[in-house]
């Protein structure tokens, strides 16, 4: 977990504008920056940045939130990710959950910013490599490829000579050169002293990037023929191959376009299917896909289709896709997967039949609950009871893989007619957690009325102005918990947070803490950040007349009580005199509020 405290910090450190200024183009209009909405399609802007707030707000789809809520939605980094994205921009250190100590993680954070400036460098260097060697030229354009594609993926060629990164770097001896997978050192190895060489040989270059555009490794496919057709970069502190999906950087703001994602399994599938108009495809590594991958990608689009060659090979690569889909799998995602005939993948498939015939092929991709019920039949007799019974035994782990959903409902109601049972004793037999059937659709929750009046009032003010919170001294916070109980409860939260807050406090910061501590307070913080600013000493005065007000309100109301019973003894009269003189001095506070300052 990352401190609260550090969040502040960092959101008062960074600037929204440029952070979401380095992705959309924005003009100052008022006070605020506008721009066209990168998260819906728009000609003209309704998409808002305010720096007063630090929170972006559209009017057209009504997506809001603060710098680390944009950078999780347009890049698709989690929340650590981008808590750690921006720390690295304005100089922080972000206090990692690994509990080291902070020297170390100094070091260990120098240490990546060392292997991808390395990383970095070796691009630039493989792609001008590129520009002299016909004979890699020759090559690309034979599979179709063009200088603009070629560009786009940032293709580069690596020379036949055994040190040639020499030229690039001037210590070839720089540690930070082998750990980054770029030479091999033999020097530890019987009779190989001081042996270091380039990994990359002649070799077509394809930079893997991470979802910020770093480039993290590289995989290096041989001119024509020869062994291993690709090599790739070793796993390095940068680089984890089941994390990391080719393509996925250079494909992120068209997959939102095309409302899907393709994922095929090889580098030259990405890069020729962006070139034959099918720029959403990404791959994995040539490794099985993994539930992060399925994670990653499903932070980018809800509709993600798999397509596999239709060998061997093939359908095991989508059994093990299906199974990293299963925990993701919910009744708001489309997963799909796609069977090339034998001996195809992607690329081949669309040099041959077209790329009409492609899109027909992804428009008849199997949905996964049919592949699913597919997978578990397929080896079994269903007309015996033996073969129905090894079906619901191999479809056992898969289902409870999944979440319960109405997709998962289905796929037991289906298993349960081609095994000839019910529903329900599928879900029992499998020990479903949640079993869908049983599970009544809960009533709604009983709509939490909008707070009104006073209360209101001044959560309104708090949430826009958080430094403003110690005017909600104890007498107020309790005149409003007799007045409003309900949303007196907001309020008290409010407070708390924003006191915690401490002078840090600012709308973005708020927003960001109360988005993970109550949800009721979303639909406010959306209608404030699309307000326009207040002055701050007008809402100053405005809270202090709430405030003021509250408390009158509750005085007034137990003068009339007292006064309902008669005032029949001693100590009502006297309360009713401390009452009355309350009263005076709020009054008189009053006028001192509306004096200018
Ligand atoms: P493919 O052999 O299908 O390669 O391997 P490809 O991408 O279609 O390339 P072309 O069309 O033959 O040029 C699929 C993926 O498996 C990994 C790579 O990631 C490759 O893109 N692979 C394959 C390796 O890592 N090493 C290899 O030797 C072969
Ligand atoms: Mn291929």
């Amino acid at each position: 977990m990352i401190p609260q405290t550090f969040i502040q910090d960092l959101l008062n450190r960074v600037d929204i504008v440029d952070v979401v200024g380095r992705y959309v183009q924005l003009k100052k209009g008022g006070a605020n920056y506008m721009g066209l909405c990168p998260f819906h399609n728009e000609k003209s802007p309704s998409f808002t940045v305010s720096p007063t707030k630090q929170f972006y707000h559209c009017f057209g789809c009504g997506a809001h939130g603060t710098a680390i809520g944009f950078l999780i939605e347009y890049s698709g980094l989690n929340f650590v990710e981008a808590v750690k994205d921006l720390a690295q921009g304005v100089g922080m250190v972000v206090p990692d959950d690994d509990r080291l100590p902070p020297a170390q993680r100094a070091e260990v954070q120098a240490k990546s910013l060392a292997l991808s400036e390395v990383m970095s460098r070796a691009g630039e260097f493989y792609k001008q490599e590129l520009r002299t060697a016909p004979q890699a030229i020759a090559y690309l354009k034979k599979r179709g490829l063009t200088g603009e594609i070629a560009a786009r993926f940032g293709i580069g060629y690596a020379p036949s000579g055994w040190d040639g990164l020499r030229k690039v770097f001037d210590r070839y001896d720089a540690s930070e050169l082998v750990e980054a997978g770029l030479l091999i050192d033999r020097s530890d190895e019987e009779g190989g002293s001081g042996k270091r060489y380039d990994r990359f040989r002649d070799r077509i270059m394809f930079p893997i990037r991470n979802i910020k555009g770093q480039t993290i490794g590289f995989g290096g496919r041989v001119l024509e023929t020869g062994e291993p057709k690709y090599l790739n970069s070793p796993e390095t502190p940068l680089f984890q191959k089941g994390q990391e999906l080719y393509g996925l950087f250079e494909a992120r703001q068209v997959i939102r376009e095309a409302g899907y994602v393709l994922v095929t399994e090889g580098y030259m599938d990405v890069v020729a299917l962006a070139q034959l108009g099918f720029p959403q495809a990404v791959a994995t590594l040539g490794t099985a896909c993994t539930p992060t991958h399925v994670q990653k990608l499903l932070r980018q689009t809800d509709h993600v289709i798999f397509s596999f060659d239709g060998d061997a090979a093939g359908r095991r690569a989508a059994r093990r896709a299906l199974e990293a889909c299963l925990p993701h799998a919910g009744d708001d995602k489309t997963l799909k997967f796609l069977f090339l005939p034998p001996e195809h993948d992607p690329d081949s498939y669309v040099r041959e039949f077209g790329a009409q015939a492609f899109e027909q092929q992804v428009r008849d991709a199997m949905p996964l609950s049919q592949f699913l019920l597919r997978e578990v039949t397929q080896d079994n007799d269903l007309a015996t009871s033996e073969g129905r019974a090894r079906t619901q035994f191999d479809a056992k782990p898969l289902l409870q893989a999944m979440p319960p959903s109405a997709l998962r409902l289905q796929i037991v109601r289906s298993l349960a007619q081609v095994t000839q049972t019910t529903a329900s004793e599928i879900e029992a037999l499998f020990e479903l957690s949640q079993p869908v059937a049983r599970v009544r659709v809960a009533p709604p929750k009983a709509k939490r009325t909008a707070p009104m009046g006073l209360e209101r009032q001044m959560i309104r003010l708090l949430v826009t102005y958080p430094q403003l919170a110690a005017m909600l001294d104890h007498e107020a916070l309790s005149a409003a918990e007799q007045l409003a109980p309900d949303n007196a409860e907001m309020l008290k939260q409010l407070v708390q947070a924003c006191v915690a807050l401490g002078e840090n406090a600012n709308f973005a910061a708020l927003a960001e803490q109360l988005r993970t501590q109550n949800a009721d307070f979303d639909p406010l913080i959306a209608e404030i950040a699309a307000e326009s600013d207040a002055d701050p000493e007008a809402a100053r005065l405005e809270l202090a007349g709430a405030v003021r007000q509250t408390k009158m309100q509750v005085v007034k109301a137990e003068m009339d009580r007292l006064a309902a019973g008669g005032l029949a003894t001693d100590e009502m009269r006297q309360r009713y005199r401390e009452l009355m003189q309350r009263q005076e001095q709020l009054r008189r506070q009053a006028e001192v509020e509306t004096l200018p300052k």
